[in-house]
Parts: C-alpha cells; structure tokens; sequence
C-alpha cells in the first residue's frame, strides 16, 4: 500500500527520501510527496504520479533540508491528486503528517475541526491529523501527537514533523507497520525494510500502540501508556528483492498470506455494532431495489469466477436472477438490460479493457452500475454509478488471489445491503451471517497453517499435464477458480466441471492415477458429490477432497483430505479456494515456473 519514509541527520534528506520511496515503489502507488524542514521553515512538494513526476516538479531547487518525510499514497480516502497527497499540513503549515492506514472517525473529527475553526484542503482522511496536532500542540510535539491518537480510531503507521519542534520526528504506530532504521548521528524511519536497507541493517520495529521519538542522536520509544520501551535491535540480513516481499520467496505467496488482513480491511467499518450491513455507497433506496427485474454480473478472469459465486449468493439471498457474463462476450452480444438491471462489474485493477466497455455498454442502456473494485481513481471506480472498494491492498502477482476472497466478501456485503434496505432478508439472517463472516479472516489464517497435506498432493499432481477439478454448487464455482489459478501459474491443464456433468463426456480422461481435486462443502450436496468421487475413484483416480471439519464420509471415499474450519455453507468460496490457490503456488514452483510473472500473461490487461 503507501510508503513512508523520514530522515534525520547531517545529510542533505531530499535524495535519501527519494531513494527510500524508490524503494517502496514496488508497494504501488498514485502520488507521491515530501517535505523538509530547511532553515526552521517546512517546505511540502507533492505530485500526482510516479515519483519521478514529483522530482521533475522539485526540479533543481531543492530544499536544503536534513530532516524531512516523505511518503507514497496509494489513494483511499478521495481520488488520486497533488492536494489528496501526502504530506498534509494543519491551516498554518507548520506541522505536516505522513500516515499509512485508515481514520475511521475521520468524519466526525473533520467536522469537529471545521466547527473549531480549521480549513481543510484534501478529501483524506489523513488530514484530520495535522489538524489535531495544531489544536493539541503546547509547546510540546510528542505530547500533542499523544493528545492526538487518544483521539483517533482506525489504523495508522503515522510520522509528524514540525517547524515548532525542528529537532525531532515523531513516529506511531497501530495495524500499519513501521521500522526505525539506526544510523550513526542520523537516524531513519520507514513503513518497509527495504527503504532503509542502504543506509542500515539495524532496525527497531514498532509493535502496535508503540510511539517513538527519533532524533539525530537517539530513539527513544513509549508504549501507548507513555512507559518507556527497552526495544531489541533487530539486525537485518535479507537482501532488498527478498525485504520487499517480507521474507516471503514470491509475491504470491505473500498475498495468499495477507488474505486474513485483506478480509479484515473489507469488513472494516462495514458490519455494525449490532450486526447489520453498512454499505453507503450503495444509495439505492428500497423503491429503486424492489424495481429491480435482475442482476447481471459482468468480469473477467478471477473477478468473473467472483461473480460466478456472487449469482449463487444473491440468487439464495434475494430470490433474483442473476446473470454472468464474460466481459468480451456481453460487450457484443447485445444484451438485454435497462433501468430495471443492476450491472455488477468487477474488477481488481479498475482498468481491465472488456470490462470498462462492458460497463459504459450498461450506462449506456440506463442500468445501475455498482463496481467492485481494488483500485481507487481507476477509470472502473471513477465511471461507475457507486463504487464498493475492496480495499485488499496493491496485488503485485499477475495471479489474482486476495482480489478474488475480497470480491466475494465485498458480493456477500452487497448483497446483504440490498435485502436490508428492500426488507427482502430478516436482521436474523443477517446477523447470523455477519457474524460468520467476522470470523472468516481467522478461519483462512488456520487453513494456511495446514499445508502440508497439499504439499505432499501436489507432488503428485505436478508430474502431471492434466488435472480435474470438480464440485456442485458453490464449489463448482470456485473450482473454476481453483483450476483457473493452476493452469496460469503451472502450466498445468486443468478442467474444473460440475461434478454431476462427468459422465456426460469428461470421465473418458478419467484414468489411472489422474489427480482430481473434489470440493465437498455444500451440505446439502454431500450424498451428490459422494457418488460422483466414488465415479473417479472406480477409474483408480486420485482424489484429493476439501471437506469441512467433521465430515467423516468423505474422507472414506478418497486418497488425501484437506479440512477447512467449519462455516456457514454460503461462505465457504472464502475458505475453500485458499488450499487451491497454494496447489496452484507450490505446483509452479515444483515445475520451476516463474510463480510472479507467467508466460504470456500481464497483470493489467488494458487492450481488448
Ligand atoms: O483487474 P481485473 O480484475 O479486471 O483483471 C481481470 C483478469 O485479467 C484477472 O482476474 C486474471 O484472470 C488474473 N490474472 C487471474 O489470476
């Protein structure tokens, strides 16, 4: 996500900053921004853009500063602009904040400060900060930043820098990393390792609800009761490729990993206290939903097999039609919809060729058009009629992964939203599935604890050049997926079918041997499924299954058994496709694949 980087010492600080953003570039970004305290005055430089927009603007007039932050925004709170950027300043200019992370009250301290008398000059949330710390400050800029986060909730990895106090950087930290670089009469603070990697390997890394004063000379750190913290030095040994991705060998890895924080920001602030849906944007009002005739979910790749879950959710939840298309086919097949369709389009990067003109198709046909996206300023989230973001955080692996359990988080929300507002789902029901899906990000944190069983699986499978995956319902959904990620990453063909369909055709390649990954979570499917499993198992397949936790009869029928932790059969997709996003992992890397980047295939597919 954002990057953050401050400097303090004899140096000039501009270039460290910049070198230090440079390398946090690889975390993505819109904008990016600096300011040094030069001569007790603070001077803030900010662009749109890659950094090097932001050197051009600097151009050759830079400040002399040897104290200054400097940040990298990836936008949330408002679009991507020079005034949207960090850093922020209060009204005088005199206090100026980075921050990483969300405000959630944002809104209710803005106000606040408005009626207080400060003017704000971004849509972020991050602003607020500085202005609290101009209303909290006495003389004292640690204690005012501790006034401060008194005040504030959400996450934040935060650094505020004064004119008032120009010896001394002030640093926070809550569910946002932060790492204290040590140098010798200098000292360095970054989000990520890598920025500092250059200038040292000596780091201190902020715990949660840590605050840290740094100056040239020391770092001294308090934990959030204001007692002193004895911090270890924490020596880094890692190459710069390898802090970037946190000690994990691939990105992919990283973000199968990050799967349980990425849920946990799509929820953020979305479920009530009591349990019910919170979605504003999404102001359809119960008159305009009840209208609707039918929802048509329009996607590519990943975000398609999102959509392919999101038909079985609103079908079951909404009692209505649901339609899924493939982008580059609805753009041309001149669909049928109008005023009484809601058009769902999906898309992680906002800017997916088929799917942006999928999207005007619909505008243009006077549908509603919500879109589900990862990418704030894309031209998806800046045409759409509402836009829900997924807030999962940049995905740097051409393999979609946290994209697609935050799409389907974010359909079950939408979902939920509309039966709350139409009163098409009773607040029980409601409630009953919000609270399982609070536990959903722990629920996939102890599937990735499991993964010996599929290592061992994919042993097997990755001496093969065919596989199948098969499952009904809601499992046939993510079996698609499942095989989607195996064949782009490995290489790997793989046929993902209705289980029930087999013996129509597919089961001629059924053979000795073959791996078969059987997704066996939909209760009320369990007898179905069995006599399907038992069809492959008469064929001598191998046939690896992904149950729920107790399901003792499946596990009779087959060769190797992955459990996940038990839920409500409508969440499942959650759980059930992060054992196969780590067969697909370790099959590319057994086959010696490049896991990241695979042939042929691009992140961004913005051309048609
Ligand atoms: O950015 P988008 O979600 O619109 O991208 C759609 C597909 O290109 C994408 O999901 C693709 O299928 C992934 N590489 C699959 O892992």
């Amino acid at each position: 996500m954002c990057g953050i980087v401050g400097y303090i010492g004899a140096q000039k600080a501009y270039p460290i900053l910049i070198e230090g953003l440079r390398k946090l570039e690889y975390r993505g970004y819109d904008s990016a921004g600096i300011a040094l305290l030069d001569s007790d005055h603070v001077e803030v430089m900010k662009s749109v853009g890659r950094l090097q927009q932001l050197e051009d603007k600097v151009g050759e007039f830079v400040p002399n500063g040897t104290i200054g932050i400097g940040h990298t925004r990836w936008a949330t709170h408002g679009r991507p602009c020079d005034l949207n950027s960090h850093p922020h300043s209060d009204c005088t200019g005199q206090f100026v904040v980075i921050h990483n992370g969300i405000i959630e009250n944002y809104q209710v301290l803005r106000s606040w400060l408005i009626r207080e008398g400060h003017s704000f000059r971004s849509e972020t949330d991050t602003e607020v900060l500085a202005h609290l710390v101009e209303h909290f400050y006495s003389g004292d800029l640690k204690q005012a930043v501790r006034c401060v986060l008194e005040k504030v909730k959400g996450s934040y990895g935060l650094v505020v820098m004064s004119e008032k106090d120009p010896h001394r950087l002030i640093c926070a930290r809550k569910d946002s990393p932060l790492v204290i670089g040590l140098g010798v009469g200098e000292n360095f603070i970054a989000s990520d390792i890598p920025a500092l990697l250059k200038y040292t390997r000596n780091t201190l890394i902020l715990e949660d609800g840590e605050l840290a004063e740094v100056t040239r000379e020391s770092v001294v750190v308090e934990d959030c009761h204001c007692n002193p913290v004895e911090k270890i030095i924490f020596y880094v040994e890692w190459d710069a490729i390898s802090a970037e991705k946190e000690g994990y060998e691939h990105f992919m890895l990283k973000e199968i990993y990050e799967q349980p924080k990425a849920i946990r920001e799509t929820l953020r602030g979305r479920i009530t206290a009591d349990g019910l849906v919170n979605i504003p944007e999404i102001n359809l009002n119960q008159e305009q939903i009840k209208k609707l005739r039918k929802v048509v979910v329009v996607a590519c790749g990943t975000a398609y097999h999102a959509g392919l879950v999101g038909k079985y959710v609103f079908e079951k939840l909404l009692r209505l039609p649901v339609e899924v298309d493939v982008a580059s086919e609805f753009r041309y097949r001149d669909p049928l919809i109008g005023a009484d369709t809601l058009v769902i389009v999906i898309s992680q990067s906002g800017e997916t060729a088929d799917t942006l003109a999928a999207m005007r198709l619909a505008k243009a046909k006077g549908s509603h058009v919500v879109a589900i996206t990862n990418v704030v300023g894309s031209t998806v989230s800046r045409e759409a009629d509402h836009v829900i973001l997924t807030w999962a955080g940049p995905e740097i692996a051409v393999a979609s992964t946290k994209a697609y359990t935050t799409q389907l988080i974010v359909l079950y929300l939408l979902a939920l939203q509309l039966g709350q507002t139409s009163q098409l789902i009773s607040h029980e029901e409601i409630i009953t599935i919000t609270d399982a899906m609070k536990n959903l990000p722990a629920d996939v944190d102890s599937i990735m604890h499991k993964t010996e069983a599929l290592k061992e699986f994919t042993q097997r499978l990755s001496v093969w050049n065919d596989t199948f995956f098969i499952g009904r319902g809601l499992d046939y959904a993510v079996a698609l997926e499942g095989s989607l990620k195996l064949k782009e990453i490995s290489y790997i063909h793989a046929e993902a079918y209705p289980a029930g369909e087999l013996k129509h055709g597919t089961l001629a390649l059924i053979v000795a041997d073959i791996p078969v990954i059987a997704l066996a979570t939909q209760p009320e499917l369990h007898e179905k499924m069995w006599s399907n499993i038992k069809e492959v198992k008469a064929r001598d397949a191998y046939v690896l299954a992904i149950t729920t936790e107790g399901d003792e009869e499946t596990k009779k029928e087959v060769d190797a058994v992955l459990e996940i932790p038990a839920t409500l059969p409508l969440l499942t997709p959650v759980l059930t496709v992060i054992p196969l996003q780590l067969i697909a992992y370790y099959a590319s890397v057994s086959r010696g694949c490049d896991v990241d980047k695979p042939r042929n295939l691009a992140k961004s597919v913005t051309v048609e």
